[in-house]
This record gives C-alpha cells, sequence and structure tokens, in this order.
C-alpha cells in the first residue's frame, strides 16, 4: 500500500508538471482527486488495511493529497501569470488612458434656455404652435395684407396644399388667443422658415422667440421696461437699448429693438435684435373673429408683442461672425460651449 501511495503520487506530479493548459489541469485534477481519481480509488483500499497500520497509511494518503493539491494550486497559478503576460504584450501601459468625450450643449441651446428662464421669473408661459402653418394664423390674422412681399412665393416656402412653413413664431400670438381668454402672458421659441439666400447673417432656418402680453392695462412703457430688463438681463446691466420705429402690419406703433454691441478691437456697433409693438386692434378683431366672441375686445384689452432672432443673441452674446456655424455642428466650433 504504502509503495502504490508513494508511485501514485510520483506519477501525479509528473502529469501535473507537463500540464500546459487549464483544460488539461483539470482533467488531471478530475483523474487523480476526482470521486474515481487514482489516489481516491487508492484512499477506499484503507477498507482493508490491518487496524495496527490504519493510522499510519491515513496519515501517508492525506500526505499525498495535500502534496498533489499544492502541485495542482501551483500549476494554476503559473498558468494564469503565463496568461496574464500574454494578454499584455504589446500593451504598452505607461500610455495615458483614453478620455472620453463631455457632450456639451449647442449655443442656441444655451441662449434659448437663458431667454426663457429670464422671462419666465417675469411671469411668462410656454406656448407652443405649429411649423406648418396656414395663411390664416401666419398672415391674415396678423393684418398682413394679400400683395405683402412676406407672402410671396419667393420669401414663403409653400406647399401644394396651400400650407407653408411658418415664416415667424408670430403665428403662435393668434393661436394661444383663439385658445384662451385674457390675460395672456406667453413665449414661444421655435423655427422660423424662408426662402433667404444662405450667407453668414441668413438661413432658411433660424430660430425666434416670440412674446405676447394681453391684458386690460398693457402699455408701452409695460413694453420698453420688460424688454430693456431682458436684454440687460441676456447682455449685462450696462447694455444700451435703443428702441427704433419701424412698421409691422400687427403692430401699431411697432419698433426695432438694437443692441449697442462692444466688440474687441472694432467701434461700437447697434445691432437688431427683435421687433416689437402694440397689438395692433385688427389683430384682435381676426381673433375675435375667429372665437366668436369678444373677448379680446379692443374697447377692454391692450397688449405688446414682440419677437427676438435667437441666432442673433447667441452671435452676440459670443461674438460668433458666420450663422452657419450654428448648423454645421462642426465639433471644433461646438466644443468651445463645453
Ligand atoms: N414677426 C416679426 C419678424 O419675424 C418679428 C416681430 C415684430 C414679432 C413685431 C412681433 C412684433 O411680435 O410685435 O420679423
Amino acid at each position: 500500500m504504502k509503495d502504490q501511495i508513494q508511485s501514485t503520487q510520483t506519477e501525479a506530479l509528473a502529469q501535473i508538471e507537463a500540464i500546459s493548459d487549464f483544460r488539461s489541469l483539470e482533467d488531471a485534477r478530475v483523474g487523480i482527486l476526482g470521486k474515481q481519481g487514482s489516489l481516491t480509488k487508492l484512499s477506499a483500499g484503507m477498507r482493508d488495511v490491518a487496524k495496527e497500520d490504519k493510522a499510519e497509511i491515513g496519515q501517508l494518503l492525506n500526505a499525498a493529497r495535500q502534496t498533489i493539491t499544492a502541485s495542482l494550486d501551483a500549476k494554476k497559478e503559473a498558468l494564469q501569470s503565463e496568461a496574464d503576460a500574454k494578454a499584455l504584450e504589446g500593451i504598452d501601459l505607461t500610455l495615458p488612458g483614453r478620455s472620453v468625450h463631455h457632450g456639451s450643449l449647442h449655443p442656441l441651446t444655451i441662449i434659448r434656455h437663458e431667454a426663457i428662464g429670464i422671462l419666465r421669473r417675469m411671469g411668462f408661459a410656454l406656448a407652443d404652435g405649429p411649423e406648418i402653418e396656414d395663411e390664416f394664423h401666419c398672415f391674415d390674422a396678423l393684418n398682413t395684407p394679400e400683395d405683402h412681399p412676406a407672402r410671396n412665393e419667393k420669401d414663403t416656402f409653400y406647399f401644394d396644399s396651400g400650407k407653408l412653413l411658418r415664416t415667424h413664431t408670430s403665428s403662435v400670438q393668434i393661436r394661444t388667443m383663439e385658445g384662451g381668454k385674457p390675460p395672456v402672458r406667453i413665449i414661444a421659441p421655435g423655427s422660423a422658415y424662408r426662402r433667404d439666400e444662405i450667407d453668414a447673417t441668413h438661413l432658411s432656418v433660424f430660430n425666434q422667440l416670440e412674446g405676447l402680453y394681453v391684458d386690460a392695462d398693457v402699455s408701452l412703457g409695460d413694453l420698453k421696461g420688460t424688454l430693456e430688463y431682458f436684454l440687460q438681463e441676456m447682455f449685462g446691466s450696462e447694455t444700451e437699448v435703443r428702441f427704433r420705429p419701424h412698421f409691422f402690419p400687427f403692430t401699431e406703433p411697432s419698433f426695432e429693438i438694437d443692441v449697442k454691441l462692444h466688440a474687441k478691437g472694432q467701434a461700437p456697433k447697434w445691432i437688431e435684435v427683435a421687433g416689437c409693438g402694440m397689438v395692433d386692434p385688427d389683430v384682435f378683431d381676426s381673433v375675435n373673429g375667429n372665437r366668436k366672441d369678444e373677448a379680446y375686445s379692443p374697447a377692454g384689452v391692450t397688449g405688446f408683442a414682440f419677437g427676438m432672432g435667437l441666432d442673433r443673441l447667441a452671435m452676440i452674446r459670443w461674438g460668433i461672425k458666420d450663422i452657419r456655424l450654428l448648423i454645421e455642428n462642426d465639433t471644433r466650433f461646438l466644443k468651445q460651449f463645453a
């Protein structure tokens, strides 16, 4: 029995020594120590060992099991380090890791969020309207006559159905008043579309933010105060703002608003950022006609409206010289806003 134990151990150790992969190592473990393994089978012979020899033989079997187990473990470790070394071959662990690029908000999104934030603090609620509009909401209800240049095929994207891509967000004024009674105090950011020749200051899709405030006693002073405050929140409290008389079919009186831009290395200049005015009573009449009531009776309510170019605000804020940068998705440009 002693000799058998010795030779089983010697054989097992030699077998393990020769192994060079995990699979064979596992097979060897089962073949030696498993239920039908060589050493296990040998242990079964304990039954026939004379009583007085049992302790000694038992110890020898245990010692053999321990030696073999240690050898299996050592082999496993050796194979593992070999595999690790192989996996790392050709990899330079001293190279810096690959960094994950952080995305950032688009400059227009930043400006839109800011503009909405300022106006909401002043009590304006968000409103929305369709980008595919009809002529009534885009033009007629806004007191824009049939022969107005803005309605020209040359300037507006028309569908065969007679619908069109809204040329401004002012259509949301009409939709909002149709949908609810005064007081109304809303802003509507969104896209507008014109058949403009694309250049550094024009795109055929651009972004506006419309505002409308209608109540019993809204004055031109309210309009001026609101927009001055807005622009100074946007561009700094020192910002100079100018209201220049202008014409829009849907407001009377009407103004264009300029802010004075102090660009580095350039003489200060006035830049137009918005149109605005007091809502024309004819607009209220169109809305009433459609509503079939007098909720917006020009005798009972007044209002102001404004529409600003969000692209323009972004260009002023960051000194962006070419509006096309805002739609090209060039990461070299966008990264600067991260
Ligand atoms: N809709 C005008 C445009 O796109 C801007 C505008 C001017 C909006 C005056 C207004 C307004 O609400 O009162 O040029």
